[in-house]
């Protein structure tokens, strides 16, 4: 492939990521904007492995990568179940991140194309904070991964001086990062290298390690955007305007998706950074603790359910990450177009950070098909609460924990939450008592208008189904 062949095959694949993008930001557009993504994809990997910059000699190392890689990938999609996507994307983030650090170190040590001069610090700096980026992203995207699959509890580790210490290891950084610049061969550059590396691993171990549960959700959406600056950042050092560019896309989006997630969340970006938020009045916060008991909770049949369903004139539903380990979302959509059909007003409100990753129960409950103009956002329909019968909660916890208004100490203080209490009935469907991510206790529970289901979410709603069809 000549080299223009190979720019314009750039330029399209560009297009395809940037229409992907846009596609992506509409649920009925999705499915579109993912095939856009998977064409661009497609066509940058086949005008990189056939373009001017690989050799014949290339070739068969990039085909056994790819085959190692592809398989690997292959069989993730076959045994990963929904649930753990989103500790699948904090390992894919991860791999992101080493690659950086990887391409970072290969392309200190080649001596094919030697520089001088200001382009040789350009490609020095270039490689520096590659390997400073790609390093915090593997190891914090590590930790992400333990925190989201409960490996790692919840709780924030807040070392003592810890800003300190931050601090310290930036001012290190730099230092070294001038000594690298400086150092008058690759052995003697290796030094500082390696020891920003290993402060930068160690730092994306502690800036994850302190946020706490409740503020994951800026985690991910972080990580996220970091993995988009490691492969710009690898997209510099290995001069491939492609990389560069989508790395960019994928760092300014995941910024965005962190700035929404921090408003979603009403938090400060710095302080979650900073970490220290989550950490409560000592109460449980590793997942699926029990709640200490703060009252008496009246249980419902899924009978009385179905009952209540019958009657009502308006119903909001709002599902959490407890609909997805259940796999509810089919079941759903049967009461939901059952309940339609007999001229219920029915809708469906999601919080921001419903769920284990963003958009999570927008994926669910379009994969069961639940039309897109029921679905809401929380803003979209939080007043409407009072005016609604039943508000149908299905494995939510944190969202609609009422604690976030009125408990200034709670550690999801002042995270704007569904008002499901405010409905004329409230209710719960979960197993048991136990809190949900942020391990906080849930008033909600004790109140006099909330029913609490217990069971599991796919079950009581096949029950549910079956007396409303009755
Ligand atoms: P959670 O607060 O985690 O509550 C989920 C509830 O579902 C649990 O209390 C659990 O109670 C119940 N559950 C689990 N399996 C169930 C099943 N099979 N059937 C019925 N219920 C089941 O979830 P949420 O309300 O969606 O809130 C999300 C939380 O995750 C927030 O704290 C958020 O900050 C955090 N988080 C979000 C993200 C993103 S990006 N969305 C990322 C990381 C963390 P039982 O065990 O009693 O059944």
């Amino acid at each position: 492939m000549s080299a223009n062949l190979a720019t314009a095959s750039y330029i399209g694949a560009i297009i395809l990521f940037i229409l992907s993008l846009g596609g992506l930001s509409n649920p009925e557009t999705a499915r579109r904007g993912n095939l856009f993504g998977m064409l661009g994809m497609g066509l940058a990997v086949l005008a990189t492995v056939f373009g001017p910059r690989v050799t014949a000699a290339g070739i068969p190392w990039i085909v056994a990568a790819m085959v190692i890689g592809g398989g690997v990938g292959l069989y993730a999609s076959k045994v990963v179940k929904m649930t753990q996507m989103p500790e699948l994307v904090a390992l894919m983030h991860s791999l992101v991140g080493l690659a950086a650090c990887l391409v970072g170190f290969a392309s200190y040590i080649d001596t094919s194309h030697p520089l001088t001069g200001a382009e040789k610090t350009i490609h020095e700096l270039e490689i520096y904070i590659g390997i400073l980026i790609g390093a915090v992203t593997f190891t914090g995207s590590l930790i992400a991964f333990g925190k989201l699959n409960g490996k790692i509890g919840g709780k924030p580790l807040l070392l003592p001086a810890r800003h300190w210490l931050n601090l310290a290891g930036l001012l290190t950084v730099i230092w070294f990062g001038r000594e690298f610049v400086n150092a008058p061969s690759i052995q003697a550059g290796m030094i500082p290298l390696v020891v920003m590396t290993v402060i930068a691993l160690l730092f994306g171990v502690h800036m994850v390690m302190a946020i706490g549960g409740a503020d994951m959700p800026v985690v991910i959406s972080m990580l996220n955007s970091y993995s988009g600056w490691a492969a710009a950042a690898t997209g510099f050092m290995l001069s491939n305007d492609l990389l560069i560019v989508v790395g960019a896309l994928v760092g300014s989006s995941g910024a965005i998706l962190s700035y929404i997630m921090c408003r979603a969340m009403n938090r400060n970006f710095f302080s979650v950074i900073a970490g220290g938020f989550g950490s409560g009045a000592g109460k449980p916060a590793a997942k699926g603790d029990a709640a200490q008991p703060a009252g008496e909770v009246a249980p419902i049949s899924a009978l009385e359910t179905a009952e209540l369903l019958k009657e009502a004139k308006s119903v909001i539903i709002v599902p959490g990450y407890g609909m997805a380990v259940a796999q509810a979302q089919h079941t759903v959509f049967e009461i939901t177009k059952h309940l339609r059909e007999k001229g219920v007003n029915i809708r469906f409100g999601i919080h921001p950070v419903a769920g284990r990753m963003p958009g999570h129960m927008n994926v669910l409950l379009a994969e069961a098909k639940v039309p897109y103009d029921i679905v809401m956002e929380m803003d979209e329909l939080n007043d409407d609460f009072p005016a609604t019968d039943v508000a149908m909660v299905i494995g939510a916890n944190d969202i609609v924990n009422p604690s976030a208004q009125d408990d200034p100490g709670s550690p999801i203080a002042g995270m704007p939450v569904l008002e499901v209490w405010k409905a004329k009935t409230s209710i719960v469907m979960k197993r048991s008592m136990a809190s949900g991510y942020a391990g906080v206790d849930n008033p909600l529970f004790y109140k006099e208008n909330n029913r609490m289901l217990f069971g599991d979410a796919k079950k009581m709603l096949d029950e549910v189904l079956v007396v409303l069809k009755t």
